[in-house]
């Protein structure tokens, strides 16, 4: 019996976290601790998804918090070198590309604990932006990659990794959906919210090059009350923008916007019911942008680029600046946007490959 750290630590990583955590607890070779480091700590951005996606409460909690990025990292880092030093895990497994996912990666590999990384390889080739450098260095150090698409094995085979590191075994995001479908679908959430299926959109905003810039900011809240005059918009808003729209001046004009109704971030199931009968998502988040996709929603991402370039080729996203927003809006109000269809991998079968794959690891060893 080997013992595994999954390593969660924000809102987008546990839904990663919780179909896997489920796979190798039915194994009879594997012992799966949950690491849960503070980077979210609200009850909205943390315990929601653990009671929704059935996780238990994390075996060790490291408390970090908030700060700034050197802060959180170097957090981490000296909290999960004590816990390594004490746990002795046989292997970590990280997801995505936040702060902790990054920080547990060096720590672990300094002490020669062999990391694995799931959704590996994905870049967006913007070195602005902090998740690319997360993204770089776990998948510089990292033992094992799994990845969720093709250009996903490209990038990483152009930096150098050799070929027996990789492993495309599908997108992971997929398998919570897939657990939770049911409650999803039984939720009625539009309706929880005053509001009609496919006559709504749903906005999320908080990569820091959108929120953190007054200018900017202003200029999206601008854009956004003119959507809302002709299509109502839930805005589920990330507490990052809250505090800057609070500090900008700007939260009264956007909450008082006709047709805008903003919310705390809501639980994944009440936030995927929503998405899932809505006419459009207007955001920056990774994730939605692969949830639209795989559930035939547009998508217009307020973004320069995307890591994820496979929703834009075959799925239903497209990128946009913010002065193109109102004419993307057009656009799927005329029902002339790209219907996209999905990886043939993203089946909800990404825990059961990531499983087998491991298994197979362990015991080549
Ligand atoms: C982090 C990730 C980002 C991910 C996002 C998902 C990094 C560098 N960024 O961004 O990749 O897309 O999570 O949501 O790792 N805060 C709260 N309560 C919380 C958590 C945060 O109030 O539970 C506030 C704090 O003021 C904090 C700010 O949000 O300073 C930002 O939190 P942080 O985790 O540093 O970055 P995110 O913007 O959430
Ligand atoms: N999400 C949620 N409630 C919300 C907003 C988002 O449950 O109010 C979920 C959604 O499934 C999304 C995931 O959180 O894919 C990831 O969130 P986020 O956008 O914070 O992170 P990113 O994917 O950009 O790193």
């Amino acid at each position: 019996m080997i013992s595994v750290h999954l390593i969660a630590a924000a809102r987008p990583n546990f839904m990663k976290v919780a179909p896997l955590f489920h796979e190798l607890k039915r194994a009879d070779w594997c012992n799966p601790v949950i690491v849960h480091t503070g980077q979210h700590y609200d009850a909205n951005m943390s315990d929601s998804f653990f009671e929704e996606l059935k996780l238990p409460e994390p075996d060790i909690h490291l408390g970090i918090g908030s700060g700034s990025h050197a802060e959180q990292t170097a957090g981490v880092m000296t909290a999960y070198e004590k816990i390594i030093l004490n746990e002795k895990p046989d292997w970590v497994i990280v997801v995505g590309d936040v702060n902790s996912t990054m920080a547990v990666t060096l720590s672990a590999k300094k002490l020669l604990i062999p990391v694995a990384h799931l959704e590996a390889g994905l870049r967006s080739g913007d070195r602005t932006m902090p998740e690319e450098i997360n993204r770089l260095v776990t998948d510089a150090l990292a033992d094992v990659l799994w990845t969720p698409s093709p250009d996903a094995d490209e990038n990483l085979k152009k930096e150098g990794v050799s070929d027996s590191k990789i492993s495309n075994v599908g997108n992971i995001m997929i398998d919570s959906y897939e657990l939770l479908r049911d409650q999803i679908e039984s939720n009625n959430a539009p309706e929880k919210f005053g509001l009609s299926p496919k006559k709504y959109g749903v906005v999320t905003l908080h990569r820091p090059s959108n929120v953190d810039n007054q200018k900017t900011l202003a200029q999206l809240t601008d854009y956004l009350c003119h959507v809302s005059q002709e299509t109502p918009l839930l805005f589920s808003l990330h507490p990052r923008t809250r505090k800057n729209l609070e500090t900008f001046g700007l939260f009264e004009k956007l909450n008082g916007a006709v047709g805008m109704q903003i919310t705390p971030p809501l639980s994944y199931i009440q936030f995927m019911g929503l998405v899932k009968d809505s006419r459009f998502l207007i955001t920056d988040s990774g994730g939605v942008q692969e949830e639209t996709s795989y559930l035939g929603i547009p998508c217009v991402t307020l973004r320069d680029t995307t890591e994820r370039p496979i929703t834009v080729s075959m799925g239903t996203n497209r990128l946009a600046d913010p002065d193109q927003l109102l004419s993307c809006i057009a656009e799927i109000s005329q029902g002339d946007w790209t219907t996209g269809q999905c990886h043939p991998q993203w089946d909800g079968k990404t825990a059961q490959r990531v499983a087998s794959d491991l298994y197979q690891r362990v015991n080549a060893a």
